[in-house]
């Protein structure tokens, strides 16, 4: 079993990783639904809370069904930081985790997300202004470092460790990387093995596939594995994993009619959520994931983000159900 503060999560736990504009609550009852262990809202700022946003403040709503569930913060002032854990506190979370790994520009010329790798001094004083506010454990989640020649992770584990962060998420890039070339676990690895490491490690970067996932928890020895993009459009990544974990055996691909399950349900719980216009508008960026790589599917999803009303959409959905219902997935 893994533990951060009092949570507990079975052993290997596979995380949902935090992501703007993705990891909202329909997206993560899907995941949930399908086998994550421990999920993140998308990044909240910090002064956006404070300011009381609206953007900021949606981004707070969280569900009892999705428990344990964090909301991920970030920011470079450490007053913002306190108050907005407070903020934060209120809605009642399991957790709170802080975000030092954004490597966009808007984030890091503000001093705060990636930008904060350069100084792990400023790091400890925003980590220990939050977790002095809140009584819930504080996570952390950063990348390798600010570029290939100032990798120091291994310092910003024991620091932000020694202070009192219940758990650490490393994504195995750098800042300067953004999104190219390859993670590189190994670099978590060795925080993991470093024997004044008790806090539990999760890797982060490309886990695409159940194989690879096994690979990496064989050849890294994290306590467990945080999936981001993997997870867009294919929630079955969770289980699909589990199940191999456990059995060595490959679960069958999602059929065409688990994939309409999954993009309807996506829509009915946006439109319970935020209402249907604004429900059915932000679905729309997620239909091209569920229906990907379909042959001869361009009217459809033409369709499917071109029509206004529910009852329509649903009848789409009835259509795609018919036509395709003895399509197979290579
Ligand atoms: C669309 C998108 C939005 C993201 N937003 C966040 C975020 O809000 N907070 C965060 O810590 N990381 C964010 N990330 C980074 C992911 O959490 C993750 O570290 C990264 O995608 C690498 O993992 P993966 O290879 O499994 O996708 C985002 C990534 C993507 C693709």
């Amino acid at each position: 079993m893994v533990k951060i503060g009092n949570i507990e999560l079975p052993e290997f736990p596979l995380l949902l990783a935090p992501m703007e504009d993705v990891s909202d609550p329909p997206f993560r009852r899907l995941c949930k639904a399908h086998g994550a262990d421990l999920m993140f809202s998308e990044f909240i700022s910090s002064e956006g809370l404070i300011r009381d946003a609206i953007k900021s403040r949606q981004k707070l709503d969280i569900f009892d069904y999705e428990r344990p569930v964090g909301i991920q913060i970030f920011g470079g002032d450490e007053e913002a930081m306190a108050m907005s854990a407070k903020i934060v506190e209120a809605v009642n979370p399991d957790l709170i985790d802080i975000n030092f790994g954004c490597p966009v520009k808007k984030v890091v010329c503000k001093g705060a997300g990636a930008a904060v790798l350069k100084d792990i001094d400023l790091m400890v004083r925003l980590t220990k202004a939050v977790i002095d506010s809140t009584n819930l454990p504080v996570t952390v989640k950063t990348r390798l470092g600010w570029d290939e020649n100032s990798i120091n992770i291994d310092e910003v584990a024991e620091r932000l460790q020694d202070i009192g962060v219940k758990a650490l998420s490393i994504h195995g890039r750098t800042r300067a990387q953004l999104y190219k070339g390859e993670a590189d676990w190994s670099h978590i690895a060795r925080v993991k093995n470093n024997p004044r490491i008790t806090m539990p490690i999760f890797g982060n970067g490309d886990i695409d596939s159940p194989e690879k996932a096994l690979e990496y928890k064989n050849k890294y020895g994290v306590d467990g594995i945080m999936i981001g993009r993997a997870a867009i459009g294919y929630p079955w990544i969770f289980n699909e994993i589990k199940h191999f974990l456990k059995t060595g055996e490959k679960l069958p691909l999602p059929t065409m009619q688990d994939r309409i399950e999954a993009a309807r349900n996506h829509l009915t719980w946006a439109m319970d959520w935020k209402g249907d216009k604004l429900g059915i508008v932000e679905t729309r960026r997620h239909y091209t994931n569920y229906f990907k790589g379909i042959a001869n599917f361009k009217e459809y999803r033409q369709r499917l983000v071109t029509t206004d009303g529910k009852e329509e959409l649903y009848k789409v959905f009835d259509e795609i159900s018919d036509v395709y219902s003895d399509y197979e997935f290579a």
